[in-house]
């Protein structure tokens, strides 16, 4: 099994349920509140350590409970947390989230602690990252942070694996070129590429956007559409497992987490995306984000 550096986002989730997403300027009477440890980073590091791989996280947190929380929950499933840096005189990362009798959410993230991330971290971190095969980012930090850590580590010959999302638009192609695999949703997709996507076929095109920008390969996922690839030699689709959700949070996280634990186990990209397909399936049966992704012995890989 192939070692995992994640660097991102560490966040406490207050998640509210509510029967429909409230209007603009609506007051709506919410069900249930749960507080979660979440964050794409944290999940991300989680679901590959609860799914059996290899995984240190590099983040923030502050000095507060929160900050506690999330680390001890990150270590409960062995991932290595010594990069996970207690600051002072800020928050750890919070996410608002609301989730419907849909199963859909809206997030909003206040980023505290991860927003503090620099570059110079990044430098001090370089042995850990040397010593990885994959690196794993998402856009919950800054995004010159993400960008200097690409570049570093596809120089240093690691593969290098950007989930999105947040989404922003016209990410840098100075970013772009040292990209191996993003995975973007289909609203990411469409704010990356600045084209719409609402099927396979517009899903496709607009990956290839990315790929002219210098990306090796484009996986999107499309929820209850499955996932589709895209290279410059194949475009294939992979169907959902048919679950009835009730949670939609953390189903990318799930998925992108499986996916790398599946490729740095040794297995290929196509199976490696049926895995992400059949782990997210699952998550999104369970509510809240680190609370709802399975282990290895549940969803063999
Ligand atoms: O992907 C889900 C995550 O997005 C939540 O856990 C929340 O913290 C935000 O980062």
């Amino acid at each position: 099994m192939e070692q995992v550096v994640v660097l991102g986002s560490l966040n406490m989730d207050q998640v509210i349920r509510v029967k429909k997403m409230p209007k603009k300027g609506e007051t709506i009477l919410g069900l249930g509140m749960s507080k979660v440890p979440g964050g794409k980073g944290a999940n991300q590091a989680y679901a590959i350590g609860r799914l059996g791989g290899k995984v240190s996280m590099i983040g923030a947190v502050g000095q507060d409970e929160s900050g506690q929380i999330l680390k001890k929950n990150l270590d409960s499933v062995g991932v290595n947390t010594d990069c996970v840096m207690e600051l002072s005189d800020v928050s750890t990362g919070n996410a608002v989230i609301t989730v419907d009798q849909e199963a859909e959410n809206s997030i909003i993230v206040l980023q505290g602690a991860n927003a503090e991330l620099t570059t110079a971290h990044i430098d001090a971190f370089k042995e850990m990252i040397s010593e990885a095969d994959v690196v794993l980012m998402q856009l919950e930090i800054p995004v010159e942070v993400v960008e200097y850590t690409a570049k570093m580590a596809s120089e240093m010959g690691k593969t290098v694996i950007l989930d999105p999302a947040p989404a922003v638009p016209d990410l840098p192609e100075t970013l772009l070129k040292y990209i191996d695999v993003i995975k973007p949703n289909e609203t990411e997709l469409s704010v990356l590429s600045g084209m719409p996507v609402t099927n396979l076929e517009e899903a496709a095109a607009a990956a290839k956007k990315l790929l002219k920008k210098g990306v090796a390969k484009v996986i999107v996922t499309m929820g209850a559409d499955g996932s589709l690839l895209v290279t410059e030699d194949e475009i294939r689709h992979f169907p959902s497992e048919k679950v009835k959700a009730i949670d939609t949070t953390a189903a990318g996280d799930s998925f992108i987490a499986a996916f790398v634990v599946a490729i740095t186990g040794g297995k290929s990209c196509e199976e490696a995306i049926v895995y992400g397909n059949r782990i997210s399936a699952v998550t999104v049966t369970r509510k809240g984000a680190q609370t709802s992704i399975p282990d290895k012995t549940e969803v063999p890989l």
